[in-house]
């Protein structure tokens, strides 16, 4: 079974010069934030890091989920953590055997979850579920927000579910890229108990409204 479901945003697409007050309009809104870092090198994209976090940090009391893309993730947990992050996932392409990973963020006090992209098979993570607090199902390839939802994807968004459901698993399952009511509510039917969105909020005439639009939409 799902569970509640959490609606959160991602500020990849937000006005970064007028980060703290956009944030500041949605937060009392959200579940959470999610917060993309990219290194230009897994991904083909820049975005920010520590830094800039740890500026949210001060103006925000949101639990902040830190997206790796990047290709050596292990090297940035501990500035992540001093920087205010409370959940660190990294993509299983980087890390095929994630176990020493997952240890190094709880030392640190993180969660820790693993994330696939788009043509990962659901065989790749379902060994690590257990060292899960989360599983990040890309439904767009990372790099960029602002992108079309990929449908096939909620396939291990339904694995994922039936896998944890079954071995009684404490993993959330977060569908990130793309979202909007409408694929929200498709990732929510296959048992996505997380939802990121971007651009549907960030670039939204009313982003309060779009909030509210995306959690009547995952509605039960
Ligand atoms: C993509 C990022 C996503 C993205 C979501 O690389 O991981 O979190 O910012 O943005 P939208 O909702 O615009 O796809
Ligand atoms: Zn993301």
């Amino acid at each position: 079974m799902a569970k509640p479901a959490r609606i959160a945003a991602s500020i990849l697409n937000a006005d970064f010069a007028r980060l703290g007050e956009e944030l500041g309009r949605i937060e009392p809104y959200l579940d959470f934030l999610h917060l993309d870092i990219m290194d230009g090198h897994f991904v083909p994209n820049l975005s920010y890091g520590p830094p800039v976090i740890a500026s949210l940090r001060h103006v925000s009391r949101l639990f902040f989920d830190a997206h790796l893309m990047v290709t050596n993730p292990m090297a940035l947990f501990e500035a992540l953590a001093k920087a205010g992050a409370n959940s660190v996932t990294v993509h299983i392409e980087v890390y095929p055997d994630p176990a020493r990973a997952a240890a190094a963020a709880r030392d640190l006090g993180l969660q820790f979850g693993l994330v696939l992209n788009p043509p990962t098979p659901f065989a790749a993570v379902a060994p690590f579920l257990e060292l899960c607090d989360l599983l990040l199902v890309m439904s767009v390839n990372p790099g960029f927000g602002g992108q079309g939802f990929i449908p096939e994807v909620l396939e291990k968004v339904e694995a994922a579910r039936k896998l944890i459901d079954s071995r009684g698993l404490a993993a959330d399952i977060e569908i990130d890229g793309g979202i909007t009511p409408d694929t929200a509510r498709l990732a929510r039917r296959a048992g996505a108990d997380a939802f990121v969105a971007g651009t549907a909020v960030v670039r939204a005439p009313d982003p309060v409204g779009a909030v509210e639009e995306l959690r009547a939409a995952v509605r039960d």
